[in-house]
């Protein structure tokens, strides 16, 4: 394996990889050993998954590794962190259709144990179905593994500035910046739902490892805000600051400022 540049910010480690890909390699890696060990005393793995360009390739490495390596996910139970409101599962946007076409048809998971926010629960039930999901998560024991992108917000999940630490799974309203940048999956930015649920910052932080992926120049500034700002709600990924368990997985250029 490809061995990265390090650095410590406060508490956080930061791994920084020349190439994307041989991190994703590392993280897929990290995820596979975690699931073998677990898996070795008898116990599922309660993953926390997320969406975005920037995992792709982990999902990828971890699709090789069921294919080739004999990794099985049987014993795995999955979270994602959010999904757009409202969103029909079967619509090509909703982060249903990403996972199912990025990660679970190609696995050996069982589809009772993947869990995706649903964007077409309706509005009035949403406060319960959300404490369903937070329940769900609990009843598993926690989540042992956290995967998370970052927003050009600082948002984590879809946890926006302005939330706030105590935060858990809710119906949220999406930032306008977030909007642009999902634009041209949705073939124009008025066509962005304006809401989604999400993961709460307090449920992402309570994973017992939390591995935090950011890519190319584009996040090179929010990166450097999140490791090295104030802890603040205005950043929201500033909250991870608190925690001994966060590692930071970069390319070069997403860590060209830190
Ligand atoms: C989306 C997701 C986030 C993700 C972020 C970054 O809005 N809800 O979970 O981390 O945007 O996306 P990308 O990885 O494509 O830059």
């Amino acid at each position: 394996a490809i061995s990265p540049a390090t650095k410590i910010k406060n508490k956080t480690s930061v791994k920084i990889y020349a190439d994307c890909k041989d991190a994703s390699l590392y993280v897929a890696q990290r995820i596979a050993d975690l699931i073998t060990k677990k898996g070795s005393k008898g116990e599922k793995t309660i993953l926390g998954l997320a969406t975005g360009s920037s995992p792709k390739q982990v999902y990828q490495e971890l699709v090789r590794l069921h294919k080739n390596e004999g990794l099985s996910f049987k014993n795995v139970i999955t979270f994602n962190l959010d999904e757009y409101y409202p969103m029909q599962p079967i619509e090509e946007q909703s982060y249903v259709s990403f996972m199912n076409k990025n990660l679970f048809d190609h696995i050996d998971i069982l589809p009772q144990n993947i869990h995706i926010p649903d964007g077409s629960i309706a509005l009035e039930n949403i406060a319960a179905y959300c404490r369903q999901y937070e329940q769900n998560i609990a009843n598993c024991g926690g989540l042992d593994f956290q995967l998370l992108g970052i927003g050009r917000t600082g948002h984590i999940g879809f946890n926006e500035p302005g939330a706030l630490l105590k935060s858990i799974t809710r119906l949220v309203t999406l930032n306008d910046l977030t909007r642009e940048d999902a634009s041209a999956d949705f073939g124009g930015k008025e066509k962005v739902p304006v809401q989604a649920i999400t993961m709460g910052i307090k449920t992402i932080t309570q994973a017992r490892e939390i591995v935090l992926l950011a890519w190319s120049s584009r996040k090179a500034g929010i990166v450097k805000q999140a490791l090295e700002g104030n802890i603040t709600a205005d950043v929201p990924a500033t909250y991870l600051q608190h925690l001994p368990n966060v590692e930071y997985v970069l390319d070069t250029e997403a860590a060209s400022l830190l």
